[in-house]
């Protein structure tokens, strides 16, 4: 791909997201609590994150496999992060879905598909055609080790708030509760706050423009999401705590 290709192709993309931001401040993502039958035909929610989230893992692994050939230590510590989040949101994720979750409109797993090969793609792409700016001292570098630190904190962040999920269901039997541990004391949606954070983490520790897209294109998806769940709380629980802010402590 030439420079002009791939800096069109990142416009492209970045125009794309804020659009989606856009439509997503308006009309809720149609999957989970604001799933709708009208969006079409859907699948189960289990076999629809694995056919959703399965090609970030694949295509990034495909790619830098075909496109590097001597392995140094950073972009091996890329593949490692990346693959680390993808395998688990791919494959370890779906098995904590119950059977019986709201079923996932083929609308979105389609859009789902696209989104996570083209991106995996790019981000792939990217470290493999800066391989020189990737050398042993950029493991020493601020913005590495600053990224790698956020990276971690989000991931740690997220899969936390993803688990006090699980637990409701697993031990109240009921379909939604009001969780109460961890990040949830002050926000609604501290499993997005951590995968906005991975995200960012991973551009500051990659210093791609492909990556900041991507950050971009979170922050896109969750921000409107983490709103319309605030509102969801407030709607059905009389008794949401009502100093509990959306996705930023304090804030917001
Ligand atoms: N990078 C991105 O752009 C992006 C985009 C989307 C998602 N994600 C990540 O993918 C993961 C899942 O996303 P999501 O939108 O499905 O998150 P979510 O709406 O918070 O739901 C996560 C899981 O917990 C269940 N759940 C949610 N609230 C609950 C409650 N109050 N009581 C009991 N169970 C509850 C959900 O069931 P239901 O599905 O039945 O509601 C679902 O199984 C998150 O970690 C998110 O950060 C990332």
């Amino acid at each position: 791909m030439g420079e002009t290709t791939f800096r069109f192709i990142l416009f492209g993309w970045i125009l794309i997201a804020l659009v989606i931001f856009i439509i997503l401040l308006f009309i809720a993502a149609p999957y989970g609590r604001h799933f709708k039958k009208n969006f079409g035909p859907s699948v189960n929610a289990k076999l629809g994150w694995i056919l959703m989230e399965s090609p970030a893992p694949l295509i990034f692994a495909i790619f830098f496999f075909s496109s590097i050939h001597s392995y140094t230590i950073i972009p091996v510590l890329f593949l490692i992060m990346w693959q680390i989040h993808y395998l688990d949101r791919a494959f370890i994720y779906p098995l904590t879905l119950r059977l019986s979750s709201k079923p996932l409109p083929i609308a979105v797993l389609v859009a789902g598909i696209i989104f996570n090969t083209l991106n995996a793609y790019l981000n792939s792409y990217y470290i493999a055609n800066n391989i020189s700016k990737y050398s042993v001292s950029w493991l020493f570098d601020i913005r590495f080790l600053f990224g790698i630190g956020l990276f971690i904190f989000g991931f740690i962040i997220n899969r936390q708030s993803d688990y006090i999920l699980y637990r409701i269901r697993l031990h109240t039997g009921q379909e939604y509760g009001i969780p109460e541990n961890g990040l949830y004391r002050w926000i609604s949606c501290p499993n997005y706050l951590g995968e906005i954070f991975i995200w960012l983490g991973w551009t500051v520790a990659t210093w791609s423009p492909v990556a900041a897209a991507f950050s971009l294109w979170s922050i896109a998806n969750l921000v409107p999401r983490a709103r319309s769940h605030h509102r969801w709380y407030k709607e059905t629980f009389q008794d949401y705590p009502v100093e509990r802010r959306i996705l930023l402590p304090w804030l917001w």
